[in-house]
């Protein structure tokens, strides 16, 4: 296995060893793995263009690494425990041989489908064993996934298709969400209608018996031929730079952009990552609940804990179903040792049952964590007192879809943990604190902007189709640092503590959401003039969305028009979107220029109108009273 940090004095050498000769230190990690060709340059490292590259003249395949290497020792132990959304129902367990073998499977389905590498597939799926041996069949065959997550519309669903040039989607045909199946292949369906003749095959993984709409000139159906395939496919040997992924994320300004990552660095991050955040041993049961449609269920649900030859558990449906005991009876059931979790289930769970962790033992934890967004100190000590009953750290992972995998986190056992504090970077990660000016600063007690001033093996490499917006948005902003767009304090002990987004980006249990983004789908509502979008403090997600709108004429029936606003965002995007409050302004605070005054919107939805401060630099700073009086707090 590779490098694991088992104490304090060992962290601190590694990570100046990883500071001073970051080369050396991950040319021994990637060491690790099989390569059919050796790098022949650790790190090409143009932080400005930028045009980062890893092990580059490196080939591989990233499958190979993730199962074939694991068949001779680890054959038959399980790779994923799969938990259905209903509690009755049979859970599977799938060994590293056999998922192999369905990977191969479906991969040789994919070739005979005419996928080749370097082609695009977009993935929609629910939380079920198929939806990664599809991301493994693409990785195996060259090709690159863009998994789309299955409660976005089929609006966005279709952007994203568009924006990659996807010519194949793999989904399901009915997702089971808690009581209710949804029927996604119909979402696709209708995003394939807003953009035809661009796809040019599904294929749908019939999860239910239910009838589904079938257009049989585009649907292929899983089951019809994906088991009939030989279980052996040779692997594409990929360049080290090569694509491994797209996945969407969104930003301050414009659509969501597609982050791309690489197989090499990636591999090595993920895997490095996991081995250590998670004290990872050889017969652990670990369980990351994040769907794989976000960043944290591809690096820490599929790619980490597989290289690592890990259990990964795998479960279909929600923390609340059939009721708020779910997550720690699973935990029972299997024995888990390294849960995963994000703030926003952790808070719901809190608000919903405080006690019911109680009714479980939940003895096999040795460490918990969390990941998305801040942990408030009352989240952190109700998660460590009641699930980690006082003995358990808690890992506060910060990071982003950008990253790859995990910056910052305390080391479990090994650095002490504080509520509120993600504490320290991991080996090969340099963070510093900016001021505005991008002026560093030093020593500790420091607050600003977080950067990170060296690459590492798993930064974005470029935003799909649009390099250009991947300089300015994280590497024009501070010339030679990746910027991140968090502010974050060091305290008197050199941990960090994230203390949320400076730009116009939201985070919503956990889902990234750029407010341009909820205002344009609100303004295609004919009646909508205009709109602005900001966060507001909300108990159980983090932030909410707090949504100020401008009608075109007299609002008479304004729940109705409320009910029809939250209609279009859920079409334009998806319900995770849908504003939390709803304030008609017939005036929205303008400067001279036209720019509408954010802070003062988002202090009125803070419930902070006394912070407002200065009003006279807008020219109809007079509405800003009315404003205030029509809060909808
Ligand atoms: C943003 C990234 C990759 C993790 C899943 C979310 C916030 C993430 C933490 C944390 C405070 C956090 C940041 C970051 N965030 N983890 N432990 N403490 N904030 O990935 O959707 O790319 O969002 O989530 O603001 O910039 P993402």
């Amino acid at each position: 296995m590779m490098l694991q940090i088992n104490s304090l004095s060992q962290y601190q050498d590694e990570y100046r060893r990883s500071i001073e000769h970051p080369e050396q230190f991950w040319a021994e990690q990637a060491e690790h793995f099989e390569w059919h060709r050796k790098w022949h340059t650790v790190l090409k490292n143009d932080f400005i263009t930028p045009d980062v590259r890893w092990f580059e003249g490196g080939r591989l395949n990233i499958t190979e690494n993730c199962l074939d290497r694991h068949i001779a020792d680890k054959g038959d132990k399980p790779a994923i425990i799969w938990e259905p959304n209903d509690p009755t129902g049979p859970s599977i367990s799938i060994s590293y041989r056999q998922l192999l073998a369905q990977v191969n499977q479906c991969a040789n389905a994919l070739r005979s489908m005419g996928v080749s590498k370097g082609d695009r597939i977009c993935i929609y799926m629910p939380m079920i064993p198929q939806a990664v041996v599809a991301m493994l069949a693409c990785a195996r065959v060259g090709a690159v996934h863009s998994i789309v997550f299955a409660g976005f519309s089929a609006k966005s669903l279709s952007d994203r298709i568009t924006d990659t040039g996807c010519k194949w989607v793999i989904c399901s045909d009915y997702n089971r969400r808690g009581a209710k199946d949804i029927a996604v292949k119909e979402v696709v369906d209708e995003a394939l209608s807003l953009e035809p003749n661009l796809v040019e095959k599904v294929l749908v993984y019939k999860h239910t018996n239910k009838t589904t709409c079938w257009n049989p000139e585009l649907d292929v159906c899983w089951q019809d031929i994906v088991p009939l395939m030989p279980e052996k496919c040779a692997p594409e040997i990929m360049d080290s730079e090569d694509m491994l992924f797209i996945l969407y994320t969104s930003g301050s300004t414009g659509k969501p952009k597609g982050a791309v990552h690489t197989i090499g660095g990636y591999m090595v991050f993920t895997c490095f990552t996991f081995i250590n955040t998670f004290q990872y041993k050889n017969d652990d049961i670990y369980w990351c609940t994040a769907d794989i449609g976000w960043i944290t269920g591809h690096s820490y649900g599929v790619y980490g804990p597989l290289l690592a030859g890990a259990t990964t558990l795998m479960f279909e449906g929600v923390p609340n179903y059939p009721d708020a005991g779910r997550f720690w009876q699973i935990i029972d059931k299997y024995r888990v040792t390294q849960f995963y979790t994000a703030p926003t289930a952790i808070r719901s769970l809190m608000a919903s049952a405080w006690d019911e962790p109680d009714k479980y033992k939940l003895d096999s934890l040795k460490v918990i964590g969390s990941v998305g967004e801040p942990i408030n100190e009352e989240a952190w000590h109700w998660y460590d007192e009641k699930v980690g009953r006082g003995k358990v750290p808690i890992v506060d992972t910060w990071w982003q879809t950008e990253n790859g995998g995990i910056m910052i986190t305390p080391l479990p056992g090994i650095t002490d943990t504080k509520p509120c504090y993600a504490s320290y970077p991991l080996p090969g990660v340099q963070p510093v604190i900016v001021n505005q000016d991008g002026k560093i600063l030093e020593g500790n007690d420091v607050e600003g902007l977080l950067c990170i001033r060296f690459p590492w093996p798993s930064v974005v490499r470029t935003t799909y189709g649009d390099h250009e917006r991947c300089r300015t948005t994280y590497f024009a902003p501070f010339p030679g640092f990746y910027f991140t767009g968090d502010a974050a304090r060091r305290d008197s002990e050199g941990r960090y503590r994230i203390m949320g987004r400076v730009d116009d980006v939201i985070n919503v249990s956990g889902h990234r959401l750029g407010t341009a983004e909820v205002e344009d789908a609100i303004n295609s509502h004919p009646e909508i003039v205009e709109s602005a979008v900001v966060g507001f403090p909300h108990p159980i997600k983090g932030q909410g969305i707090y949504a100020y709108v401008t009608a075109l004429h007299d609002v008479e029936d304004k729940e109705k028009l409320i009910r029809e606003v939250l209609q279009v965002v859920t079409e334009q995007i998806g319900a995770i979107a849908k504003p939390d409050k709803i304030q008609f302004a017939p005036q929205l605070p303008k400067t001279r220029s036209g720019k509408i005054m954010r802070r003062i919107l988002r202090k009125i939805a803070e419930g902070a109108p006394e912070q407002i401060g200065d009003t006279s630099t807008l020219i109809n700073p007079e509405c800003v009273q009315d404003l205030i009086d029509g809060c909808e707090l």
